[in-house]
């Protein structure tokens, strides 16, 4: 196996490194490490794309504003963009130096150029809180899940407050999906009982990786609508 580093930086967050990783049998796949924690690889990115066409599916309609809060290697944003009924992507990136990549091409993934996607670098709770009713759909991935942070102040999207802010940047009828590489039954609990939610749903994705089954999660759910 070789590793070849693409892109190092440190910044007020902590060191990022995105790297390829080429197998003995010629495999070649892209990882990236946010402050010492291995946040993922695209050797199977089937959950990160799930978040956007499962939330998606709940949206009815076209012209559809789309909020992905951490840009990752891109593939939610991508299959975001991917939909012919999404108007707008916004990614909230913590990572300067990751989005400065992605604007060189450097995440394969992510359609760059794409006129409807705006790339921000801040953290996306603070985007959330400046962004009331704005989106049809907001997908957080900016963990390896709520019980497992890459960022400890990450901690706060996950709480009754984070997660009233996260619906707040809701329109009525808007949904939220988080993603979580574990089963996430707590958070779907404290999302069922928040003020002003509805529909909420527990999925939990089976992933085969190198002869293992894994269990990634992604919990929704939807603002609620406006009266009539
Ligand atoms: C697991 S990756 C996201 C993967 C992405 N869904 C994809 O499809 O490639 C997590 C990303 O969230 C970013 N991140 C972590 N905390 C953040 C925060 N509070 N605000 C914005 N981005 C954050 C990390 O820098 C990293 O780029």
């Amino acid at each position: 196996m070789t590793v070849t580093e693409l892109g190092r930086a440190s910044g007020p967050h902590g060191e990022v490194v995105l790297r390829r990783r080429t197998t003995e049998h010629g495999a070649v796949h892209l990882e990236l490490v946010v402050d010492g924690v291995f946040a993922m690889d695209d050797v199977d990115t089937s959950t990160e794309q799930a978040l956007a066409t499962e939330a998606l599916a709940r949206c009815p309609g076209d012209g559809l504003r789309v909020l992905v809060g951490g840009l990752g290697l891109g593939w939610t944003a991508a299959t975001a963009l991917a939909d012919p009924r999404v108007a707008a992507v916004d990614v909230a990136e913590l990572q300067g130096p990751l989005v400065e990549w992605a604007g060189r091409g450097l995440l394969p993934a992510l359609p760059h150029e794409d006129a409807r996607l705006a790339l921000h670098v801040t953290d996306v709770a603070d985007h959330l809180t400046a962004s009331p009713g704005h989106y049809d759909a907001v997908l957080l991935d900016v963990d390896n899940g709520p019980a497992f942070l890459v960022h400890e102040t990450n901690a706060g999207l996950y709480s009754d407050a984070g997660l009233a802010a996260a619906l707040a940047a809701l329109r009525p009828g808007g949904v939220l999906a988080i993603w979580s590489s574990d089963p996430a039954p707590e958070l779907a609990a404290r999302l069922t009982g928040l003020p002003g939610v509805v529909g909420v749903e527990h999925l939990v994705l089976p992933v085969e990786r190198d002869g293992r089954r894994y269990e990634y999660a992604i919990v929704l759910g939807r603002r609620a609508p406006a009266e009539p």
